[in-house]
């Protein structure tokens, strides 16, 4: 298997000696994968995400993103360049008044050159099916719109991975409908890995691979096998 992302022996306590968030955890991301995380509240889905791109360092163990120990300081900025993510709330992703310069906004922290910008800040918006609303202010969009601005600001930076946390909770319908499936198709066209956390048991069975968590630990791990014609590729189907 060829991993992206590698959990070992993963444990997460909030406090010195408190209770663990994530407990004990083995398992690993294959590229180009396409996994759903379910879970009751408090399982410990966003801690584990949290791990997955540096912002939080296991208290015990080991994660490596694409062989890169997130644990190792000089890796932290490939790391986070290499694994976005979306979070739930896009009110709180989003930073300038105009839709461009959202985008911009990571590429200027990762210190792009200006000239190379608008050709990426173009192609990010296009996958998001954002391009349209280029020069719109954020927040005259509908919460599934300023996901998807949210998501041409991660594409922008060319991730390899986006982890997406609980990212259609706050969304109507057919917001969460646009979000899924810009996700399917940057999974499907551009080989992108997708962690998806989420809540709703209907958006799951998209996914090939299903985790299911419970007290920090994976209680379920199932590859789902159905014929859909959205993966041509599957040759199998029962
Ligand atoms: N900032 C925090 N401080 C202390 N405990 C926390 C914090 N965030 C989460 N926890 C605890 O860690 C456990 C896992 O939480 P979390 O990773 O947020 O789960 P989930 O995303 O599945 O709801 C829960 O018991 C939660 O109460
Ligand atoms: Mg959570």
């Amino acid at each position: 298997m060829d991993e992206i992302i590698r959990l070992e022996k993963v444990s997460y306590a909030y406090e010195e000696d408190g209770p663990r968030a994530v407990d004990g955890l083995t398992l690993s991301f294959e590229r180009g994968s396409f996994t759903a995380v379910l879970g009751h509240n408090g399982s410990g889905k966003s801690t584990m995400a949290k791990m997955m791109n540096g912002l939080f360092l296991p208290t015990e163990g080991r994660v490596t993103v694409d062989g890169m120990d997130t644990a190792d300081e000089k890796y932290t900025w490939e790391i986070r360049k290499k694994a976005g993510m979306i979070f739930q709330n896009p009110d709180n992703q989003l930073v300038a008044t105009v839709v461009t310069d959202d985008v911009a906004f990571g590429l200027e922290n990762l210190g792009v050159p200006p000239a190379e910008m608008p050709e990426r800040i173009n192609w990010a918006l296009k996958q998001a099916g954002m391009a349209e609303h280029a020069f719109k202010a954020p927040h005259l969009l509908s919460g599934g719109q300023k996901q998807r601005v949210a998501i041409a600001g991660v594409l922008a930076m060319r991730p390899e991975i986006i982890i997406c946390d609980e990212a259609t909770a706050m969304l109507d319908p057919q917001g969460r409908r646009e979000v899924l499936s810009v996700m399917e198709k940057l999974n499907r066209e551009q080989g992108i890995t997708v962690i998806w956390i989420t809540h709703f048991m209907e958006e799951a069975v998209r996914f090939s691979r299903l985790l299911v968590m419970d007290r920090g630990r994976v209680a379920m791990d199932g590859t789902l096998r159905r014929c859909s014609p959205m993966r041509k590729s599957w040759k199998r189907c029962t």
